[in-house]
């Protein structure tokens, strides 16, 4: 009965630090919100470039991932001709259920438009480039990865206190 007990209790505790693991390298992923506080809207008519102009301030990574926050309205990611003609027949993502979250699984080029009517035409569309994980850093993007160092110094510390009310268990 000890020796069970014993192997469970160490059982769990393998868990947890795998657990634990799993999210300080899951830190290195960031997640980034469209417009930020604005969302994904139609822009107003004298500042139609705000989501290239928001998003040419980003430091985009593979692995990263963009939210849109919407009412009624869509998201579609699109190729670079259909992004030009704001053609939204044959997308190769699509979405309209307000809070969207697209990951950024590889390095290059993303066009996202908007899928209502007449709302590309009017600026609602946006490039994301991805810089490939090799890219060294070159200047710019300084508030990105400055979340990135304090979402890393946060899982630190939790893996840190899960270990420390672990210890009596361990060792
Ligand atoms: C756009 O127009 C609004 C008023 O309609 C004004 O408050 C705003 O500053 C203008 N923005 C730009 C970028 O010109
Ligand atoms: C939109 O793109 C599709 C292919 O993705 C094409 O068949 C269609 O002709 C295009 N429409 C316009 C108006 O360019």
């Amino acid at each position: 009965m000890a020796s069970y007990s014993t192997s469970s209790t160490a059982l769990m505790v393998l868990s947890l630090i795998t657990i634990a693991s799993l999210q300080l390298f899951h830190v290195s992923s960031f997640e980034f919100q469209v417009g930020d506080t604005t969302g994904w809207i139609v822009p107003p008519a004298n500042d139609s470039k705000i989501y290239n102009d928001w998003a040419s301030e980003k430091r985009f990574q593979v692995g990263d991932s963009v939210r849109f926050r919407y009412g009624k309205d869509s998201v579609m990611e699109v190729s670079e001709s259909e992004y030009k003609k704001c053609n939204s027949t044959h997308p190769n993502f699509f979405s309209n259920t307000g809070n969207t979250v697209f990951k950024l699984d590889r390095s290059g080029l993303f066009y996202f438009i908007s899928g209502a009517s007449g709302h590309c035409q009017r600026g609602q569309r946006m490039i994301v480039k991805v810089m490939s994980s090799e890219e060294s850093p070159s200047g710019g993007g300084g508030t990105s990865s400055g979340s990135r160092a304090a979402v890393l110094s946060y899982g630190v510390f939790k893996l840190v206190s899960l270990m420390s009310y672990l210890a009596p268990y361990l060792f």
